[in-house]
């Protein structure tokens, strides 16, 4: 068997963000994205407060948070600034992928500053990111303006906050390099 630092390091470093232009029709199990979810439920979380926050949109489900993020895109764009193509896009986008999940924070302003929920939700995103490469899933966060304004729609409380859509598909995109400068450019070692 490989050992498993070899293993984490190599779907750490596969791990790309796929676009929904790639991905292939084929629907991803309900069972996976479980999966995919399950690993989100272990990041760091300070406090124990666990903010992550998910709604999974599947099926006909996708396409009305499509129709909702299109039209508030619509209603929140002037009118000289809005793009035809863009607002055809967020529907395209949807229908090719096989899954959209709003990745939110439930923020305990009381407990625990906004940053602190934001960088958990980001730890636990990462763990959706390489458990969906672990599973050849493609997958990537996008961050629209329109995520700002889907409280209602999501049915949220005030103290939920959208921070980005997680869009998933199967896709065969051959492996492609980060780019990434190096490690040692943002590292400074004290020893003495
Ligand atoms: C918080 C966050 C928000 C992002 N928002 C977008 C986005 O709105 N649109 C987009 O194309 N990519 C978005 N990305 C993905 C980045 O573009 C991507 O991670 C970067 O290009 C590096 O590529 P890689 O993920 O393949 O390593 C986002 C990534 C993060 C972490």
């Amino acid at each position: 068997m490989e050992k498993e630092i070899d293993i984490l390091t190599h779907i750490i470093k596969r791990r790309r963000s796929i676009f929904p232009a790639s991905y292939t029709a084929e629907e991803i199990p309900v069972e996976q994205i479980q999966q995919v979810l399950e690993s989100a439920n272990y990041a760091p979380t300070h406090k124990l407060t666990e903010p992550w926050r998910f709604v999974v949109f599947r099926q006909a489900g996708k396409l009305k948070l499509a129709e909702e993020l299109a039209r508030l895109y619509k209603e929140t764009t002037p009118t000289d600034k809005f793009l035809q193509k863009k607002y055809e896009s967020i529907l395209e986008k949807a229908a090719q992928s096989s899954c959209i999940i709003t990745l939110s924070a439930h923020l305990n302003s009381d407990k625990i500053p906004e940053w602190e929920e934001l960088a958990a939700l980001a730890c636990a995103v990462q763990n959706m990111a390489l458990t969906a490469e672990a599973l050849n899933i493609g997958a990537y966060w996008s961050s629209p303006g329109m995520i700002s304004d889907l409280n209602g729609f999501l049915e949220m409380g005030a103290q939920d906050k959208c921070f980005g859509l997680f869009y998933m598909g199967y896709h065969n995109d051959v492996p492609r390099e980060a780019k990434r400068t190096p490690i040692e450019d943002k590292v400074k070692w004290v020893e003495s």
